[in-house]
């Protein structure tokens, strides 16, 4: 499996933590996000680490800012990324089994390192369970390609 990682400057220190967790799992390990303690704005990080997901350079992708949430943002903006910011492992794992996401984004100023390992976890050891969550999820896409849904599905 091969993540890609990426961060602003409020979590250079998570997503060297993080980075380092995952490759002890032996997971490739790509690093998109800054390696320096200047401001670095959260949308390109975002941007970088889904471009990444949608071209297919890597299976998933990890960000981090100070809150997940101005990151989360960005990165929803690429076609094709489920992107959401979460501080604990129970939204994580759902967000793969009934979303199929696929990039999660949490908080350098939320949560500590500890937390953010059981939440990249809870993410990575889940299955998407498909079935009625692919329908689903297969509306997020028709919203996104046409800027609309037809609304007589229910
Ligand atoms: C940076 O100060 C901060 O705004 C950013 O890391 C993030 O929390 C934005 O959503």
């Amino acid at each position: 499996m091969k993540i890609v990682i990426g961060n602003d400057h409020a979590a250079l220190e998570m997503k060297r933590e993080i980075a380092e967790y995952l490759k002890g799992k032996g997971i490739e390990v790509l690093n998109v996000g800054t390696d320096s303690p200047e401001r670095y704005p959260y949308p390109l990080a975002g941007y970088h680490v889904a471009k990444t997901v949608a071209e297919g350079g890597a299976d998933c992708g990890i960000a981090i800012c100070g809150t997940g949430i101005g990151i989360s943002l960005a990165a929803n903006k690429v076609p094709g990324i489920r992107a959401f910011a979460c501080s604990e492992p129970y939204s994580s794992e759902m967000a793969k089994r009934h979303n199929n996401a696929n990039v999660l984004c949490f908080g350098a100023r939320v949560v500590g390192t500890e937390l953010a390992k059981r939440i990249v976890d809870a993410w990575l050891n889940a299955e998407f369970e498909g079935g009625r969550h692919k329908e689903r999820v297969d509306m997020i896409t028709e919203l996104e390609r046409n800027g609309r849904l037809e609304e007589n599905r229910l």
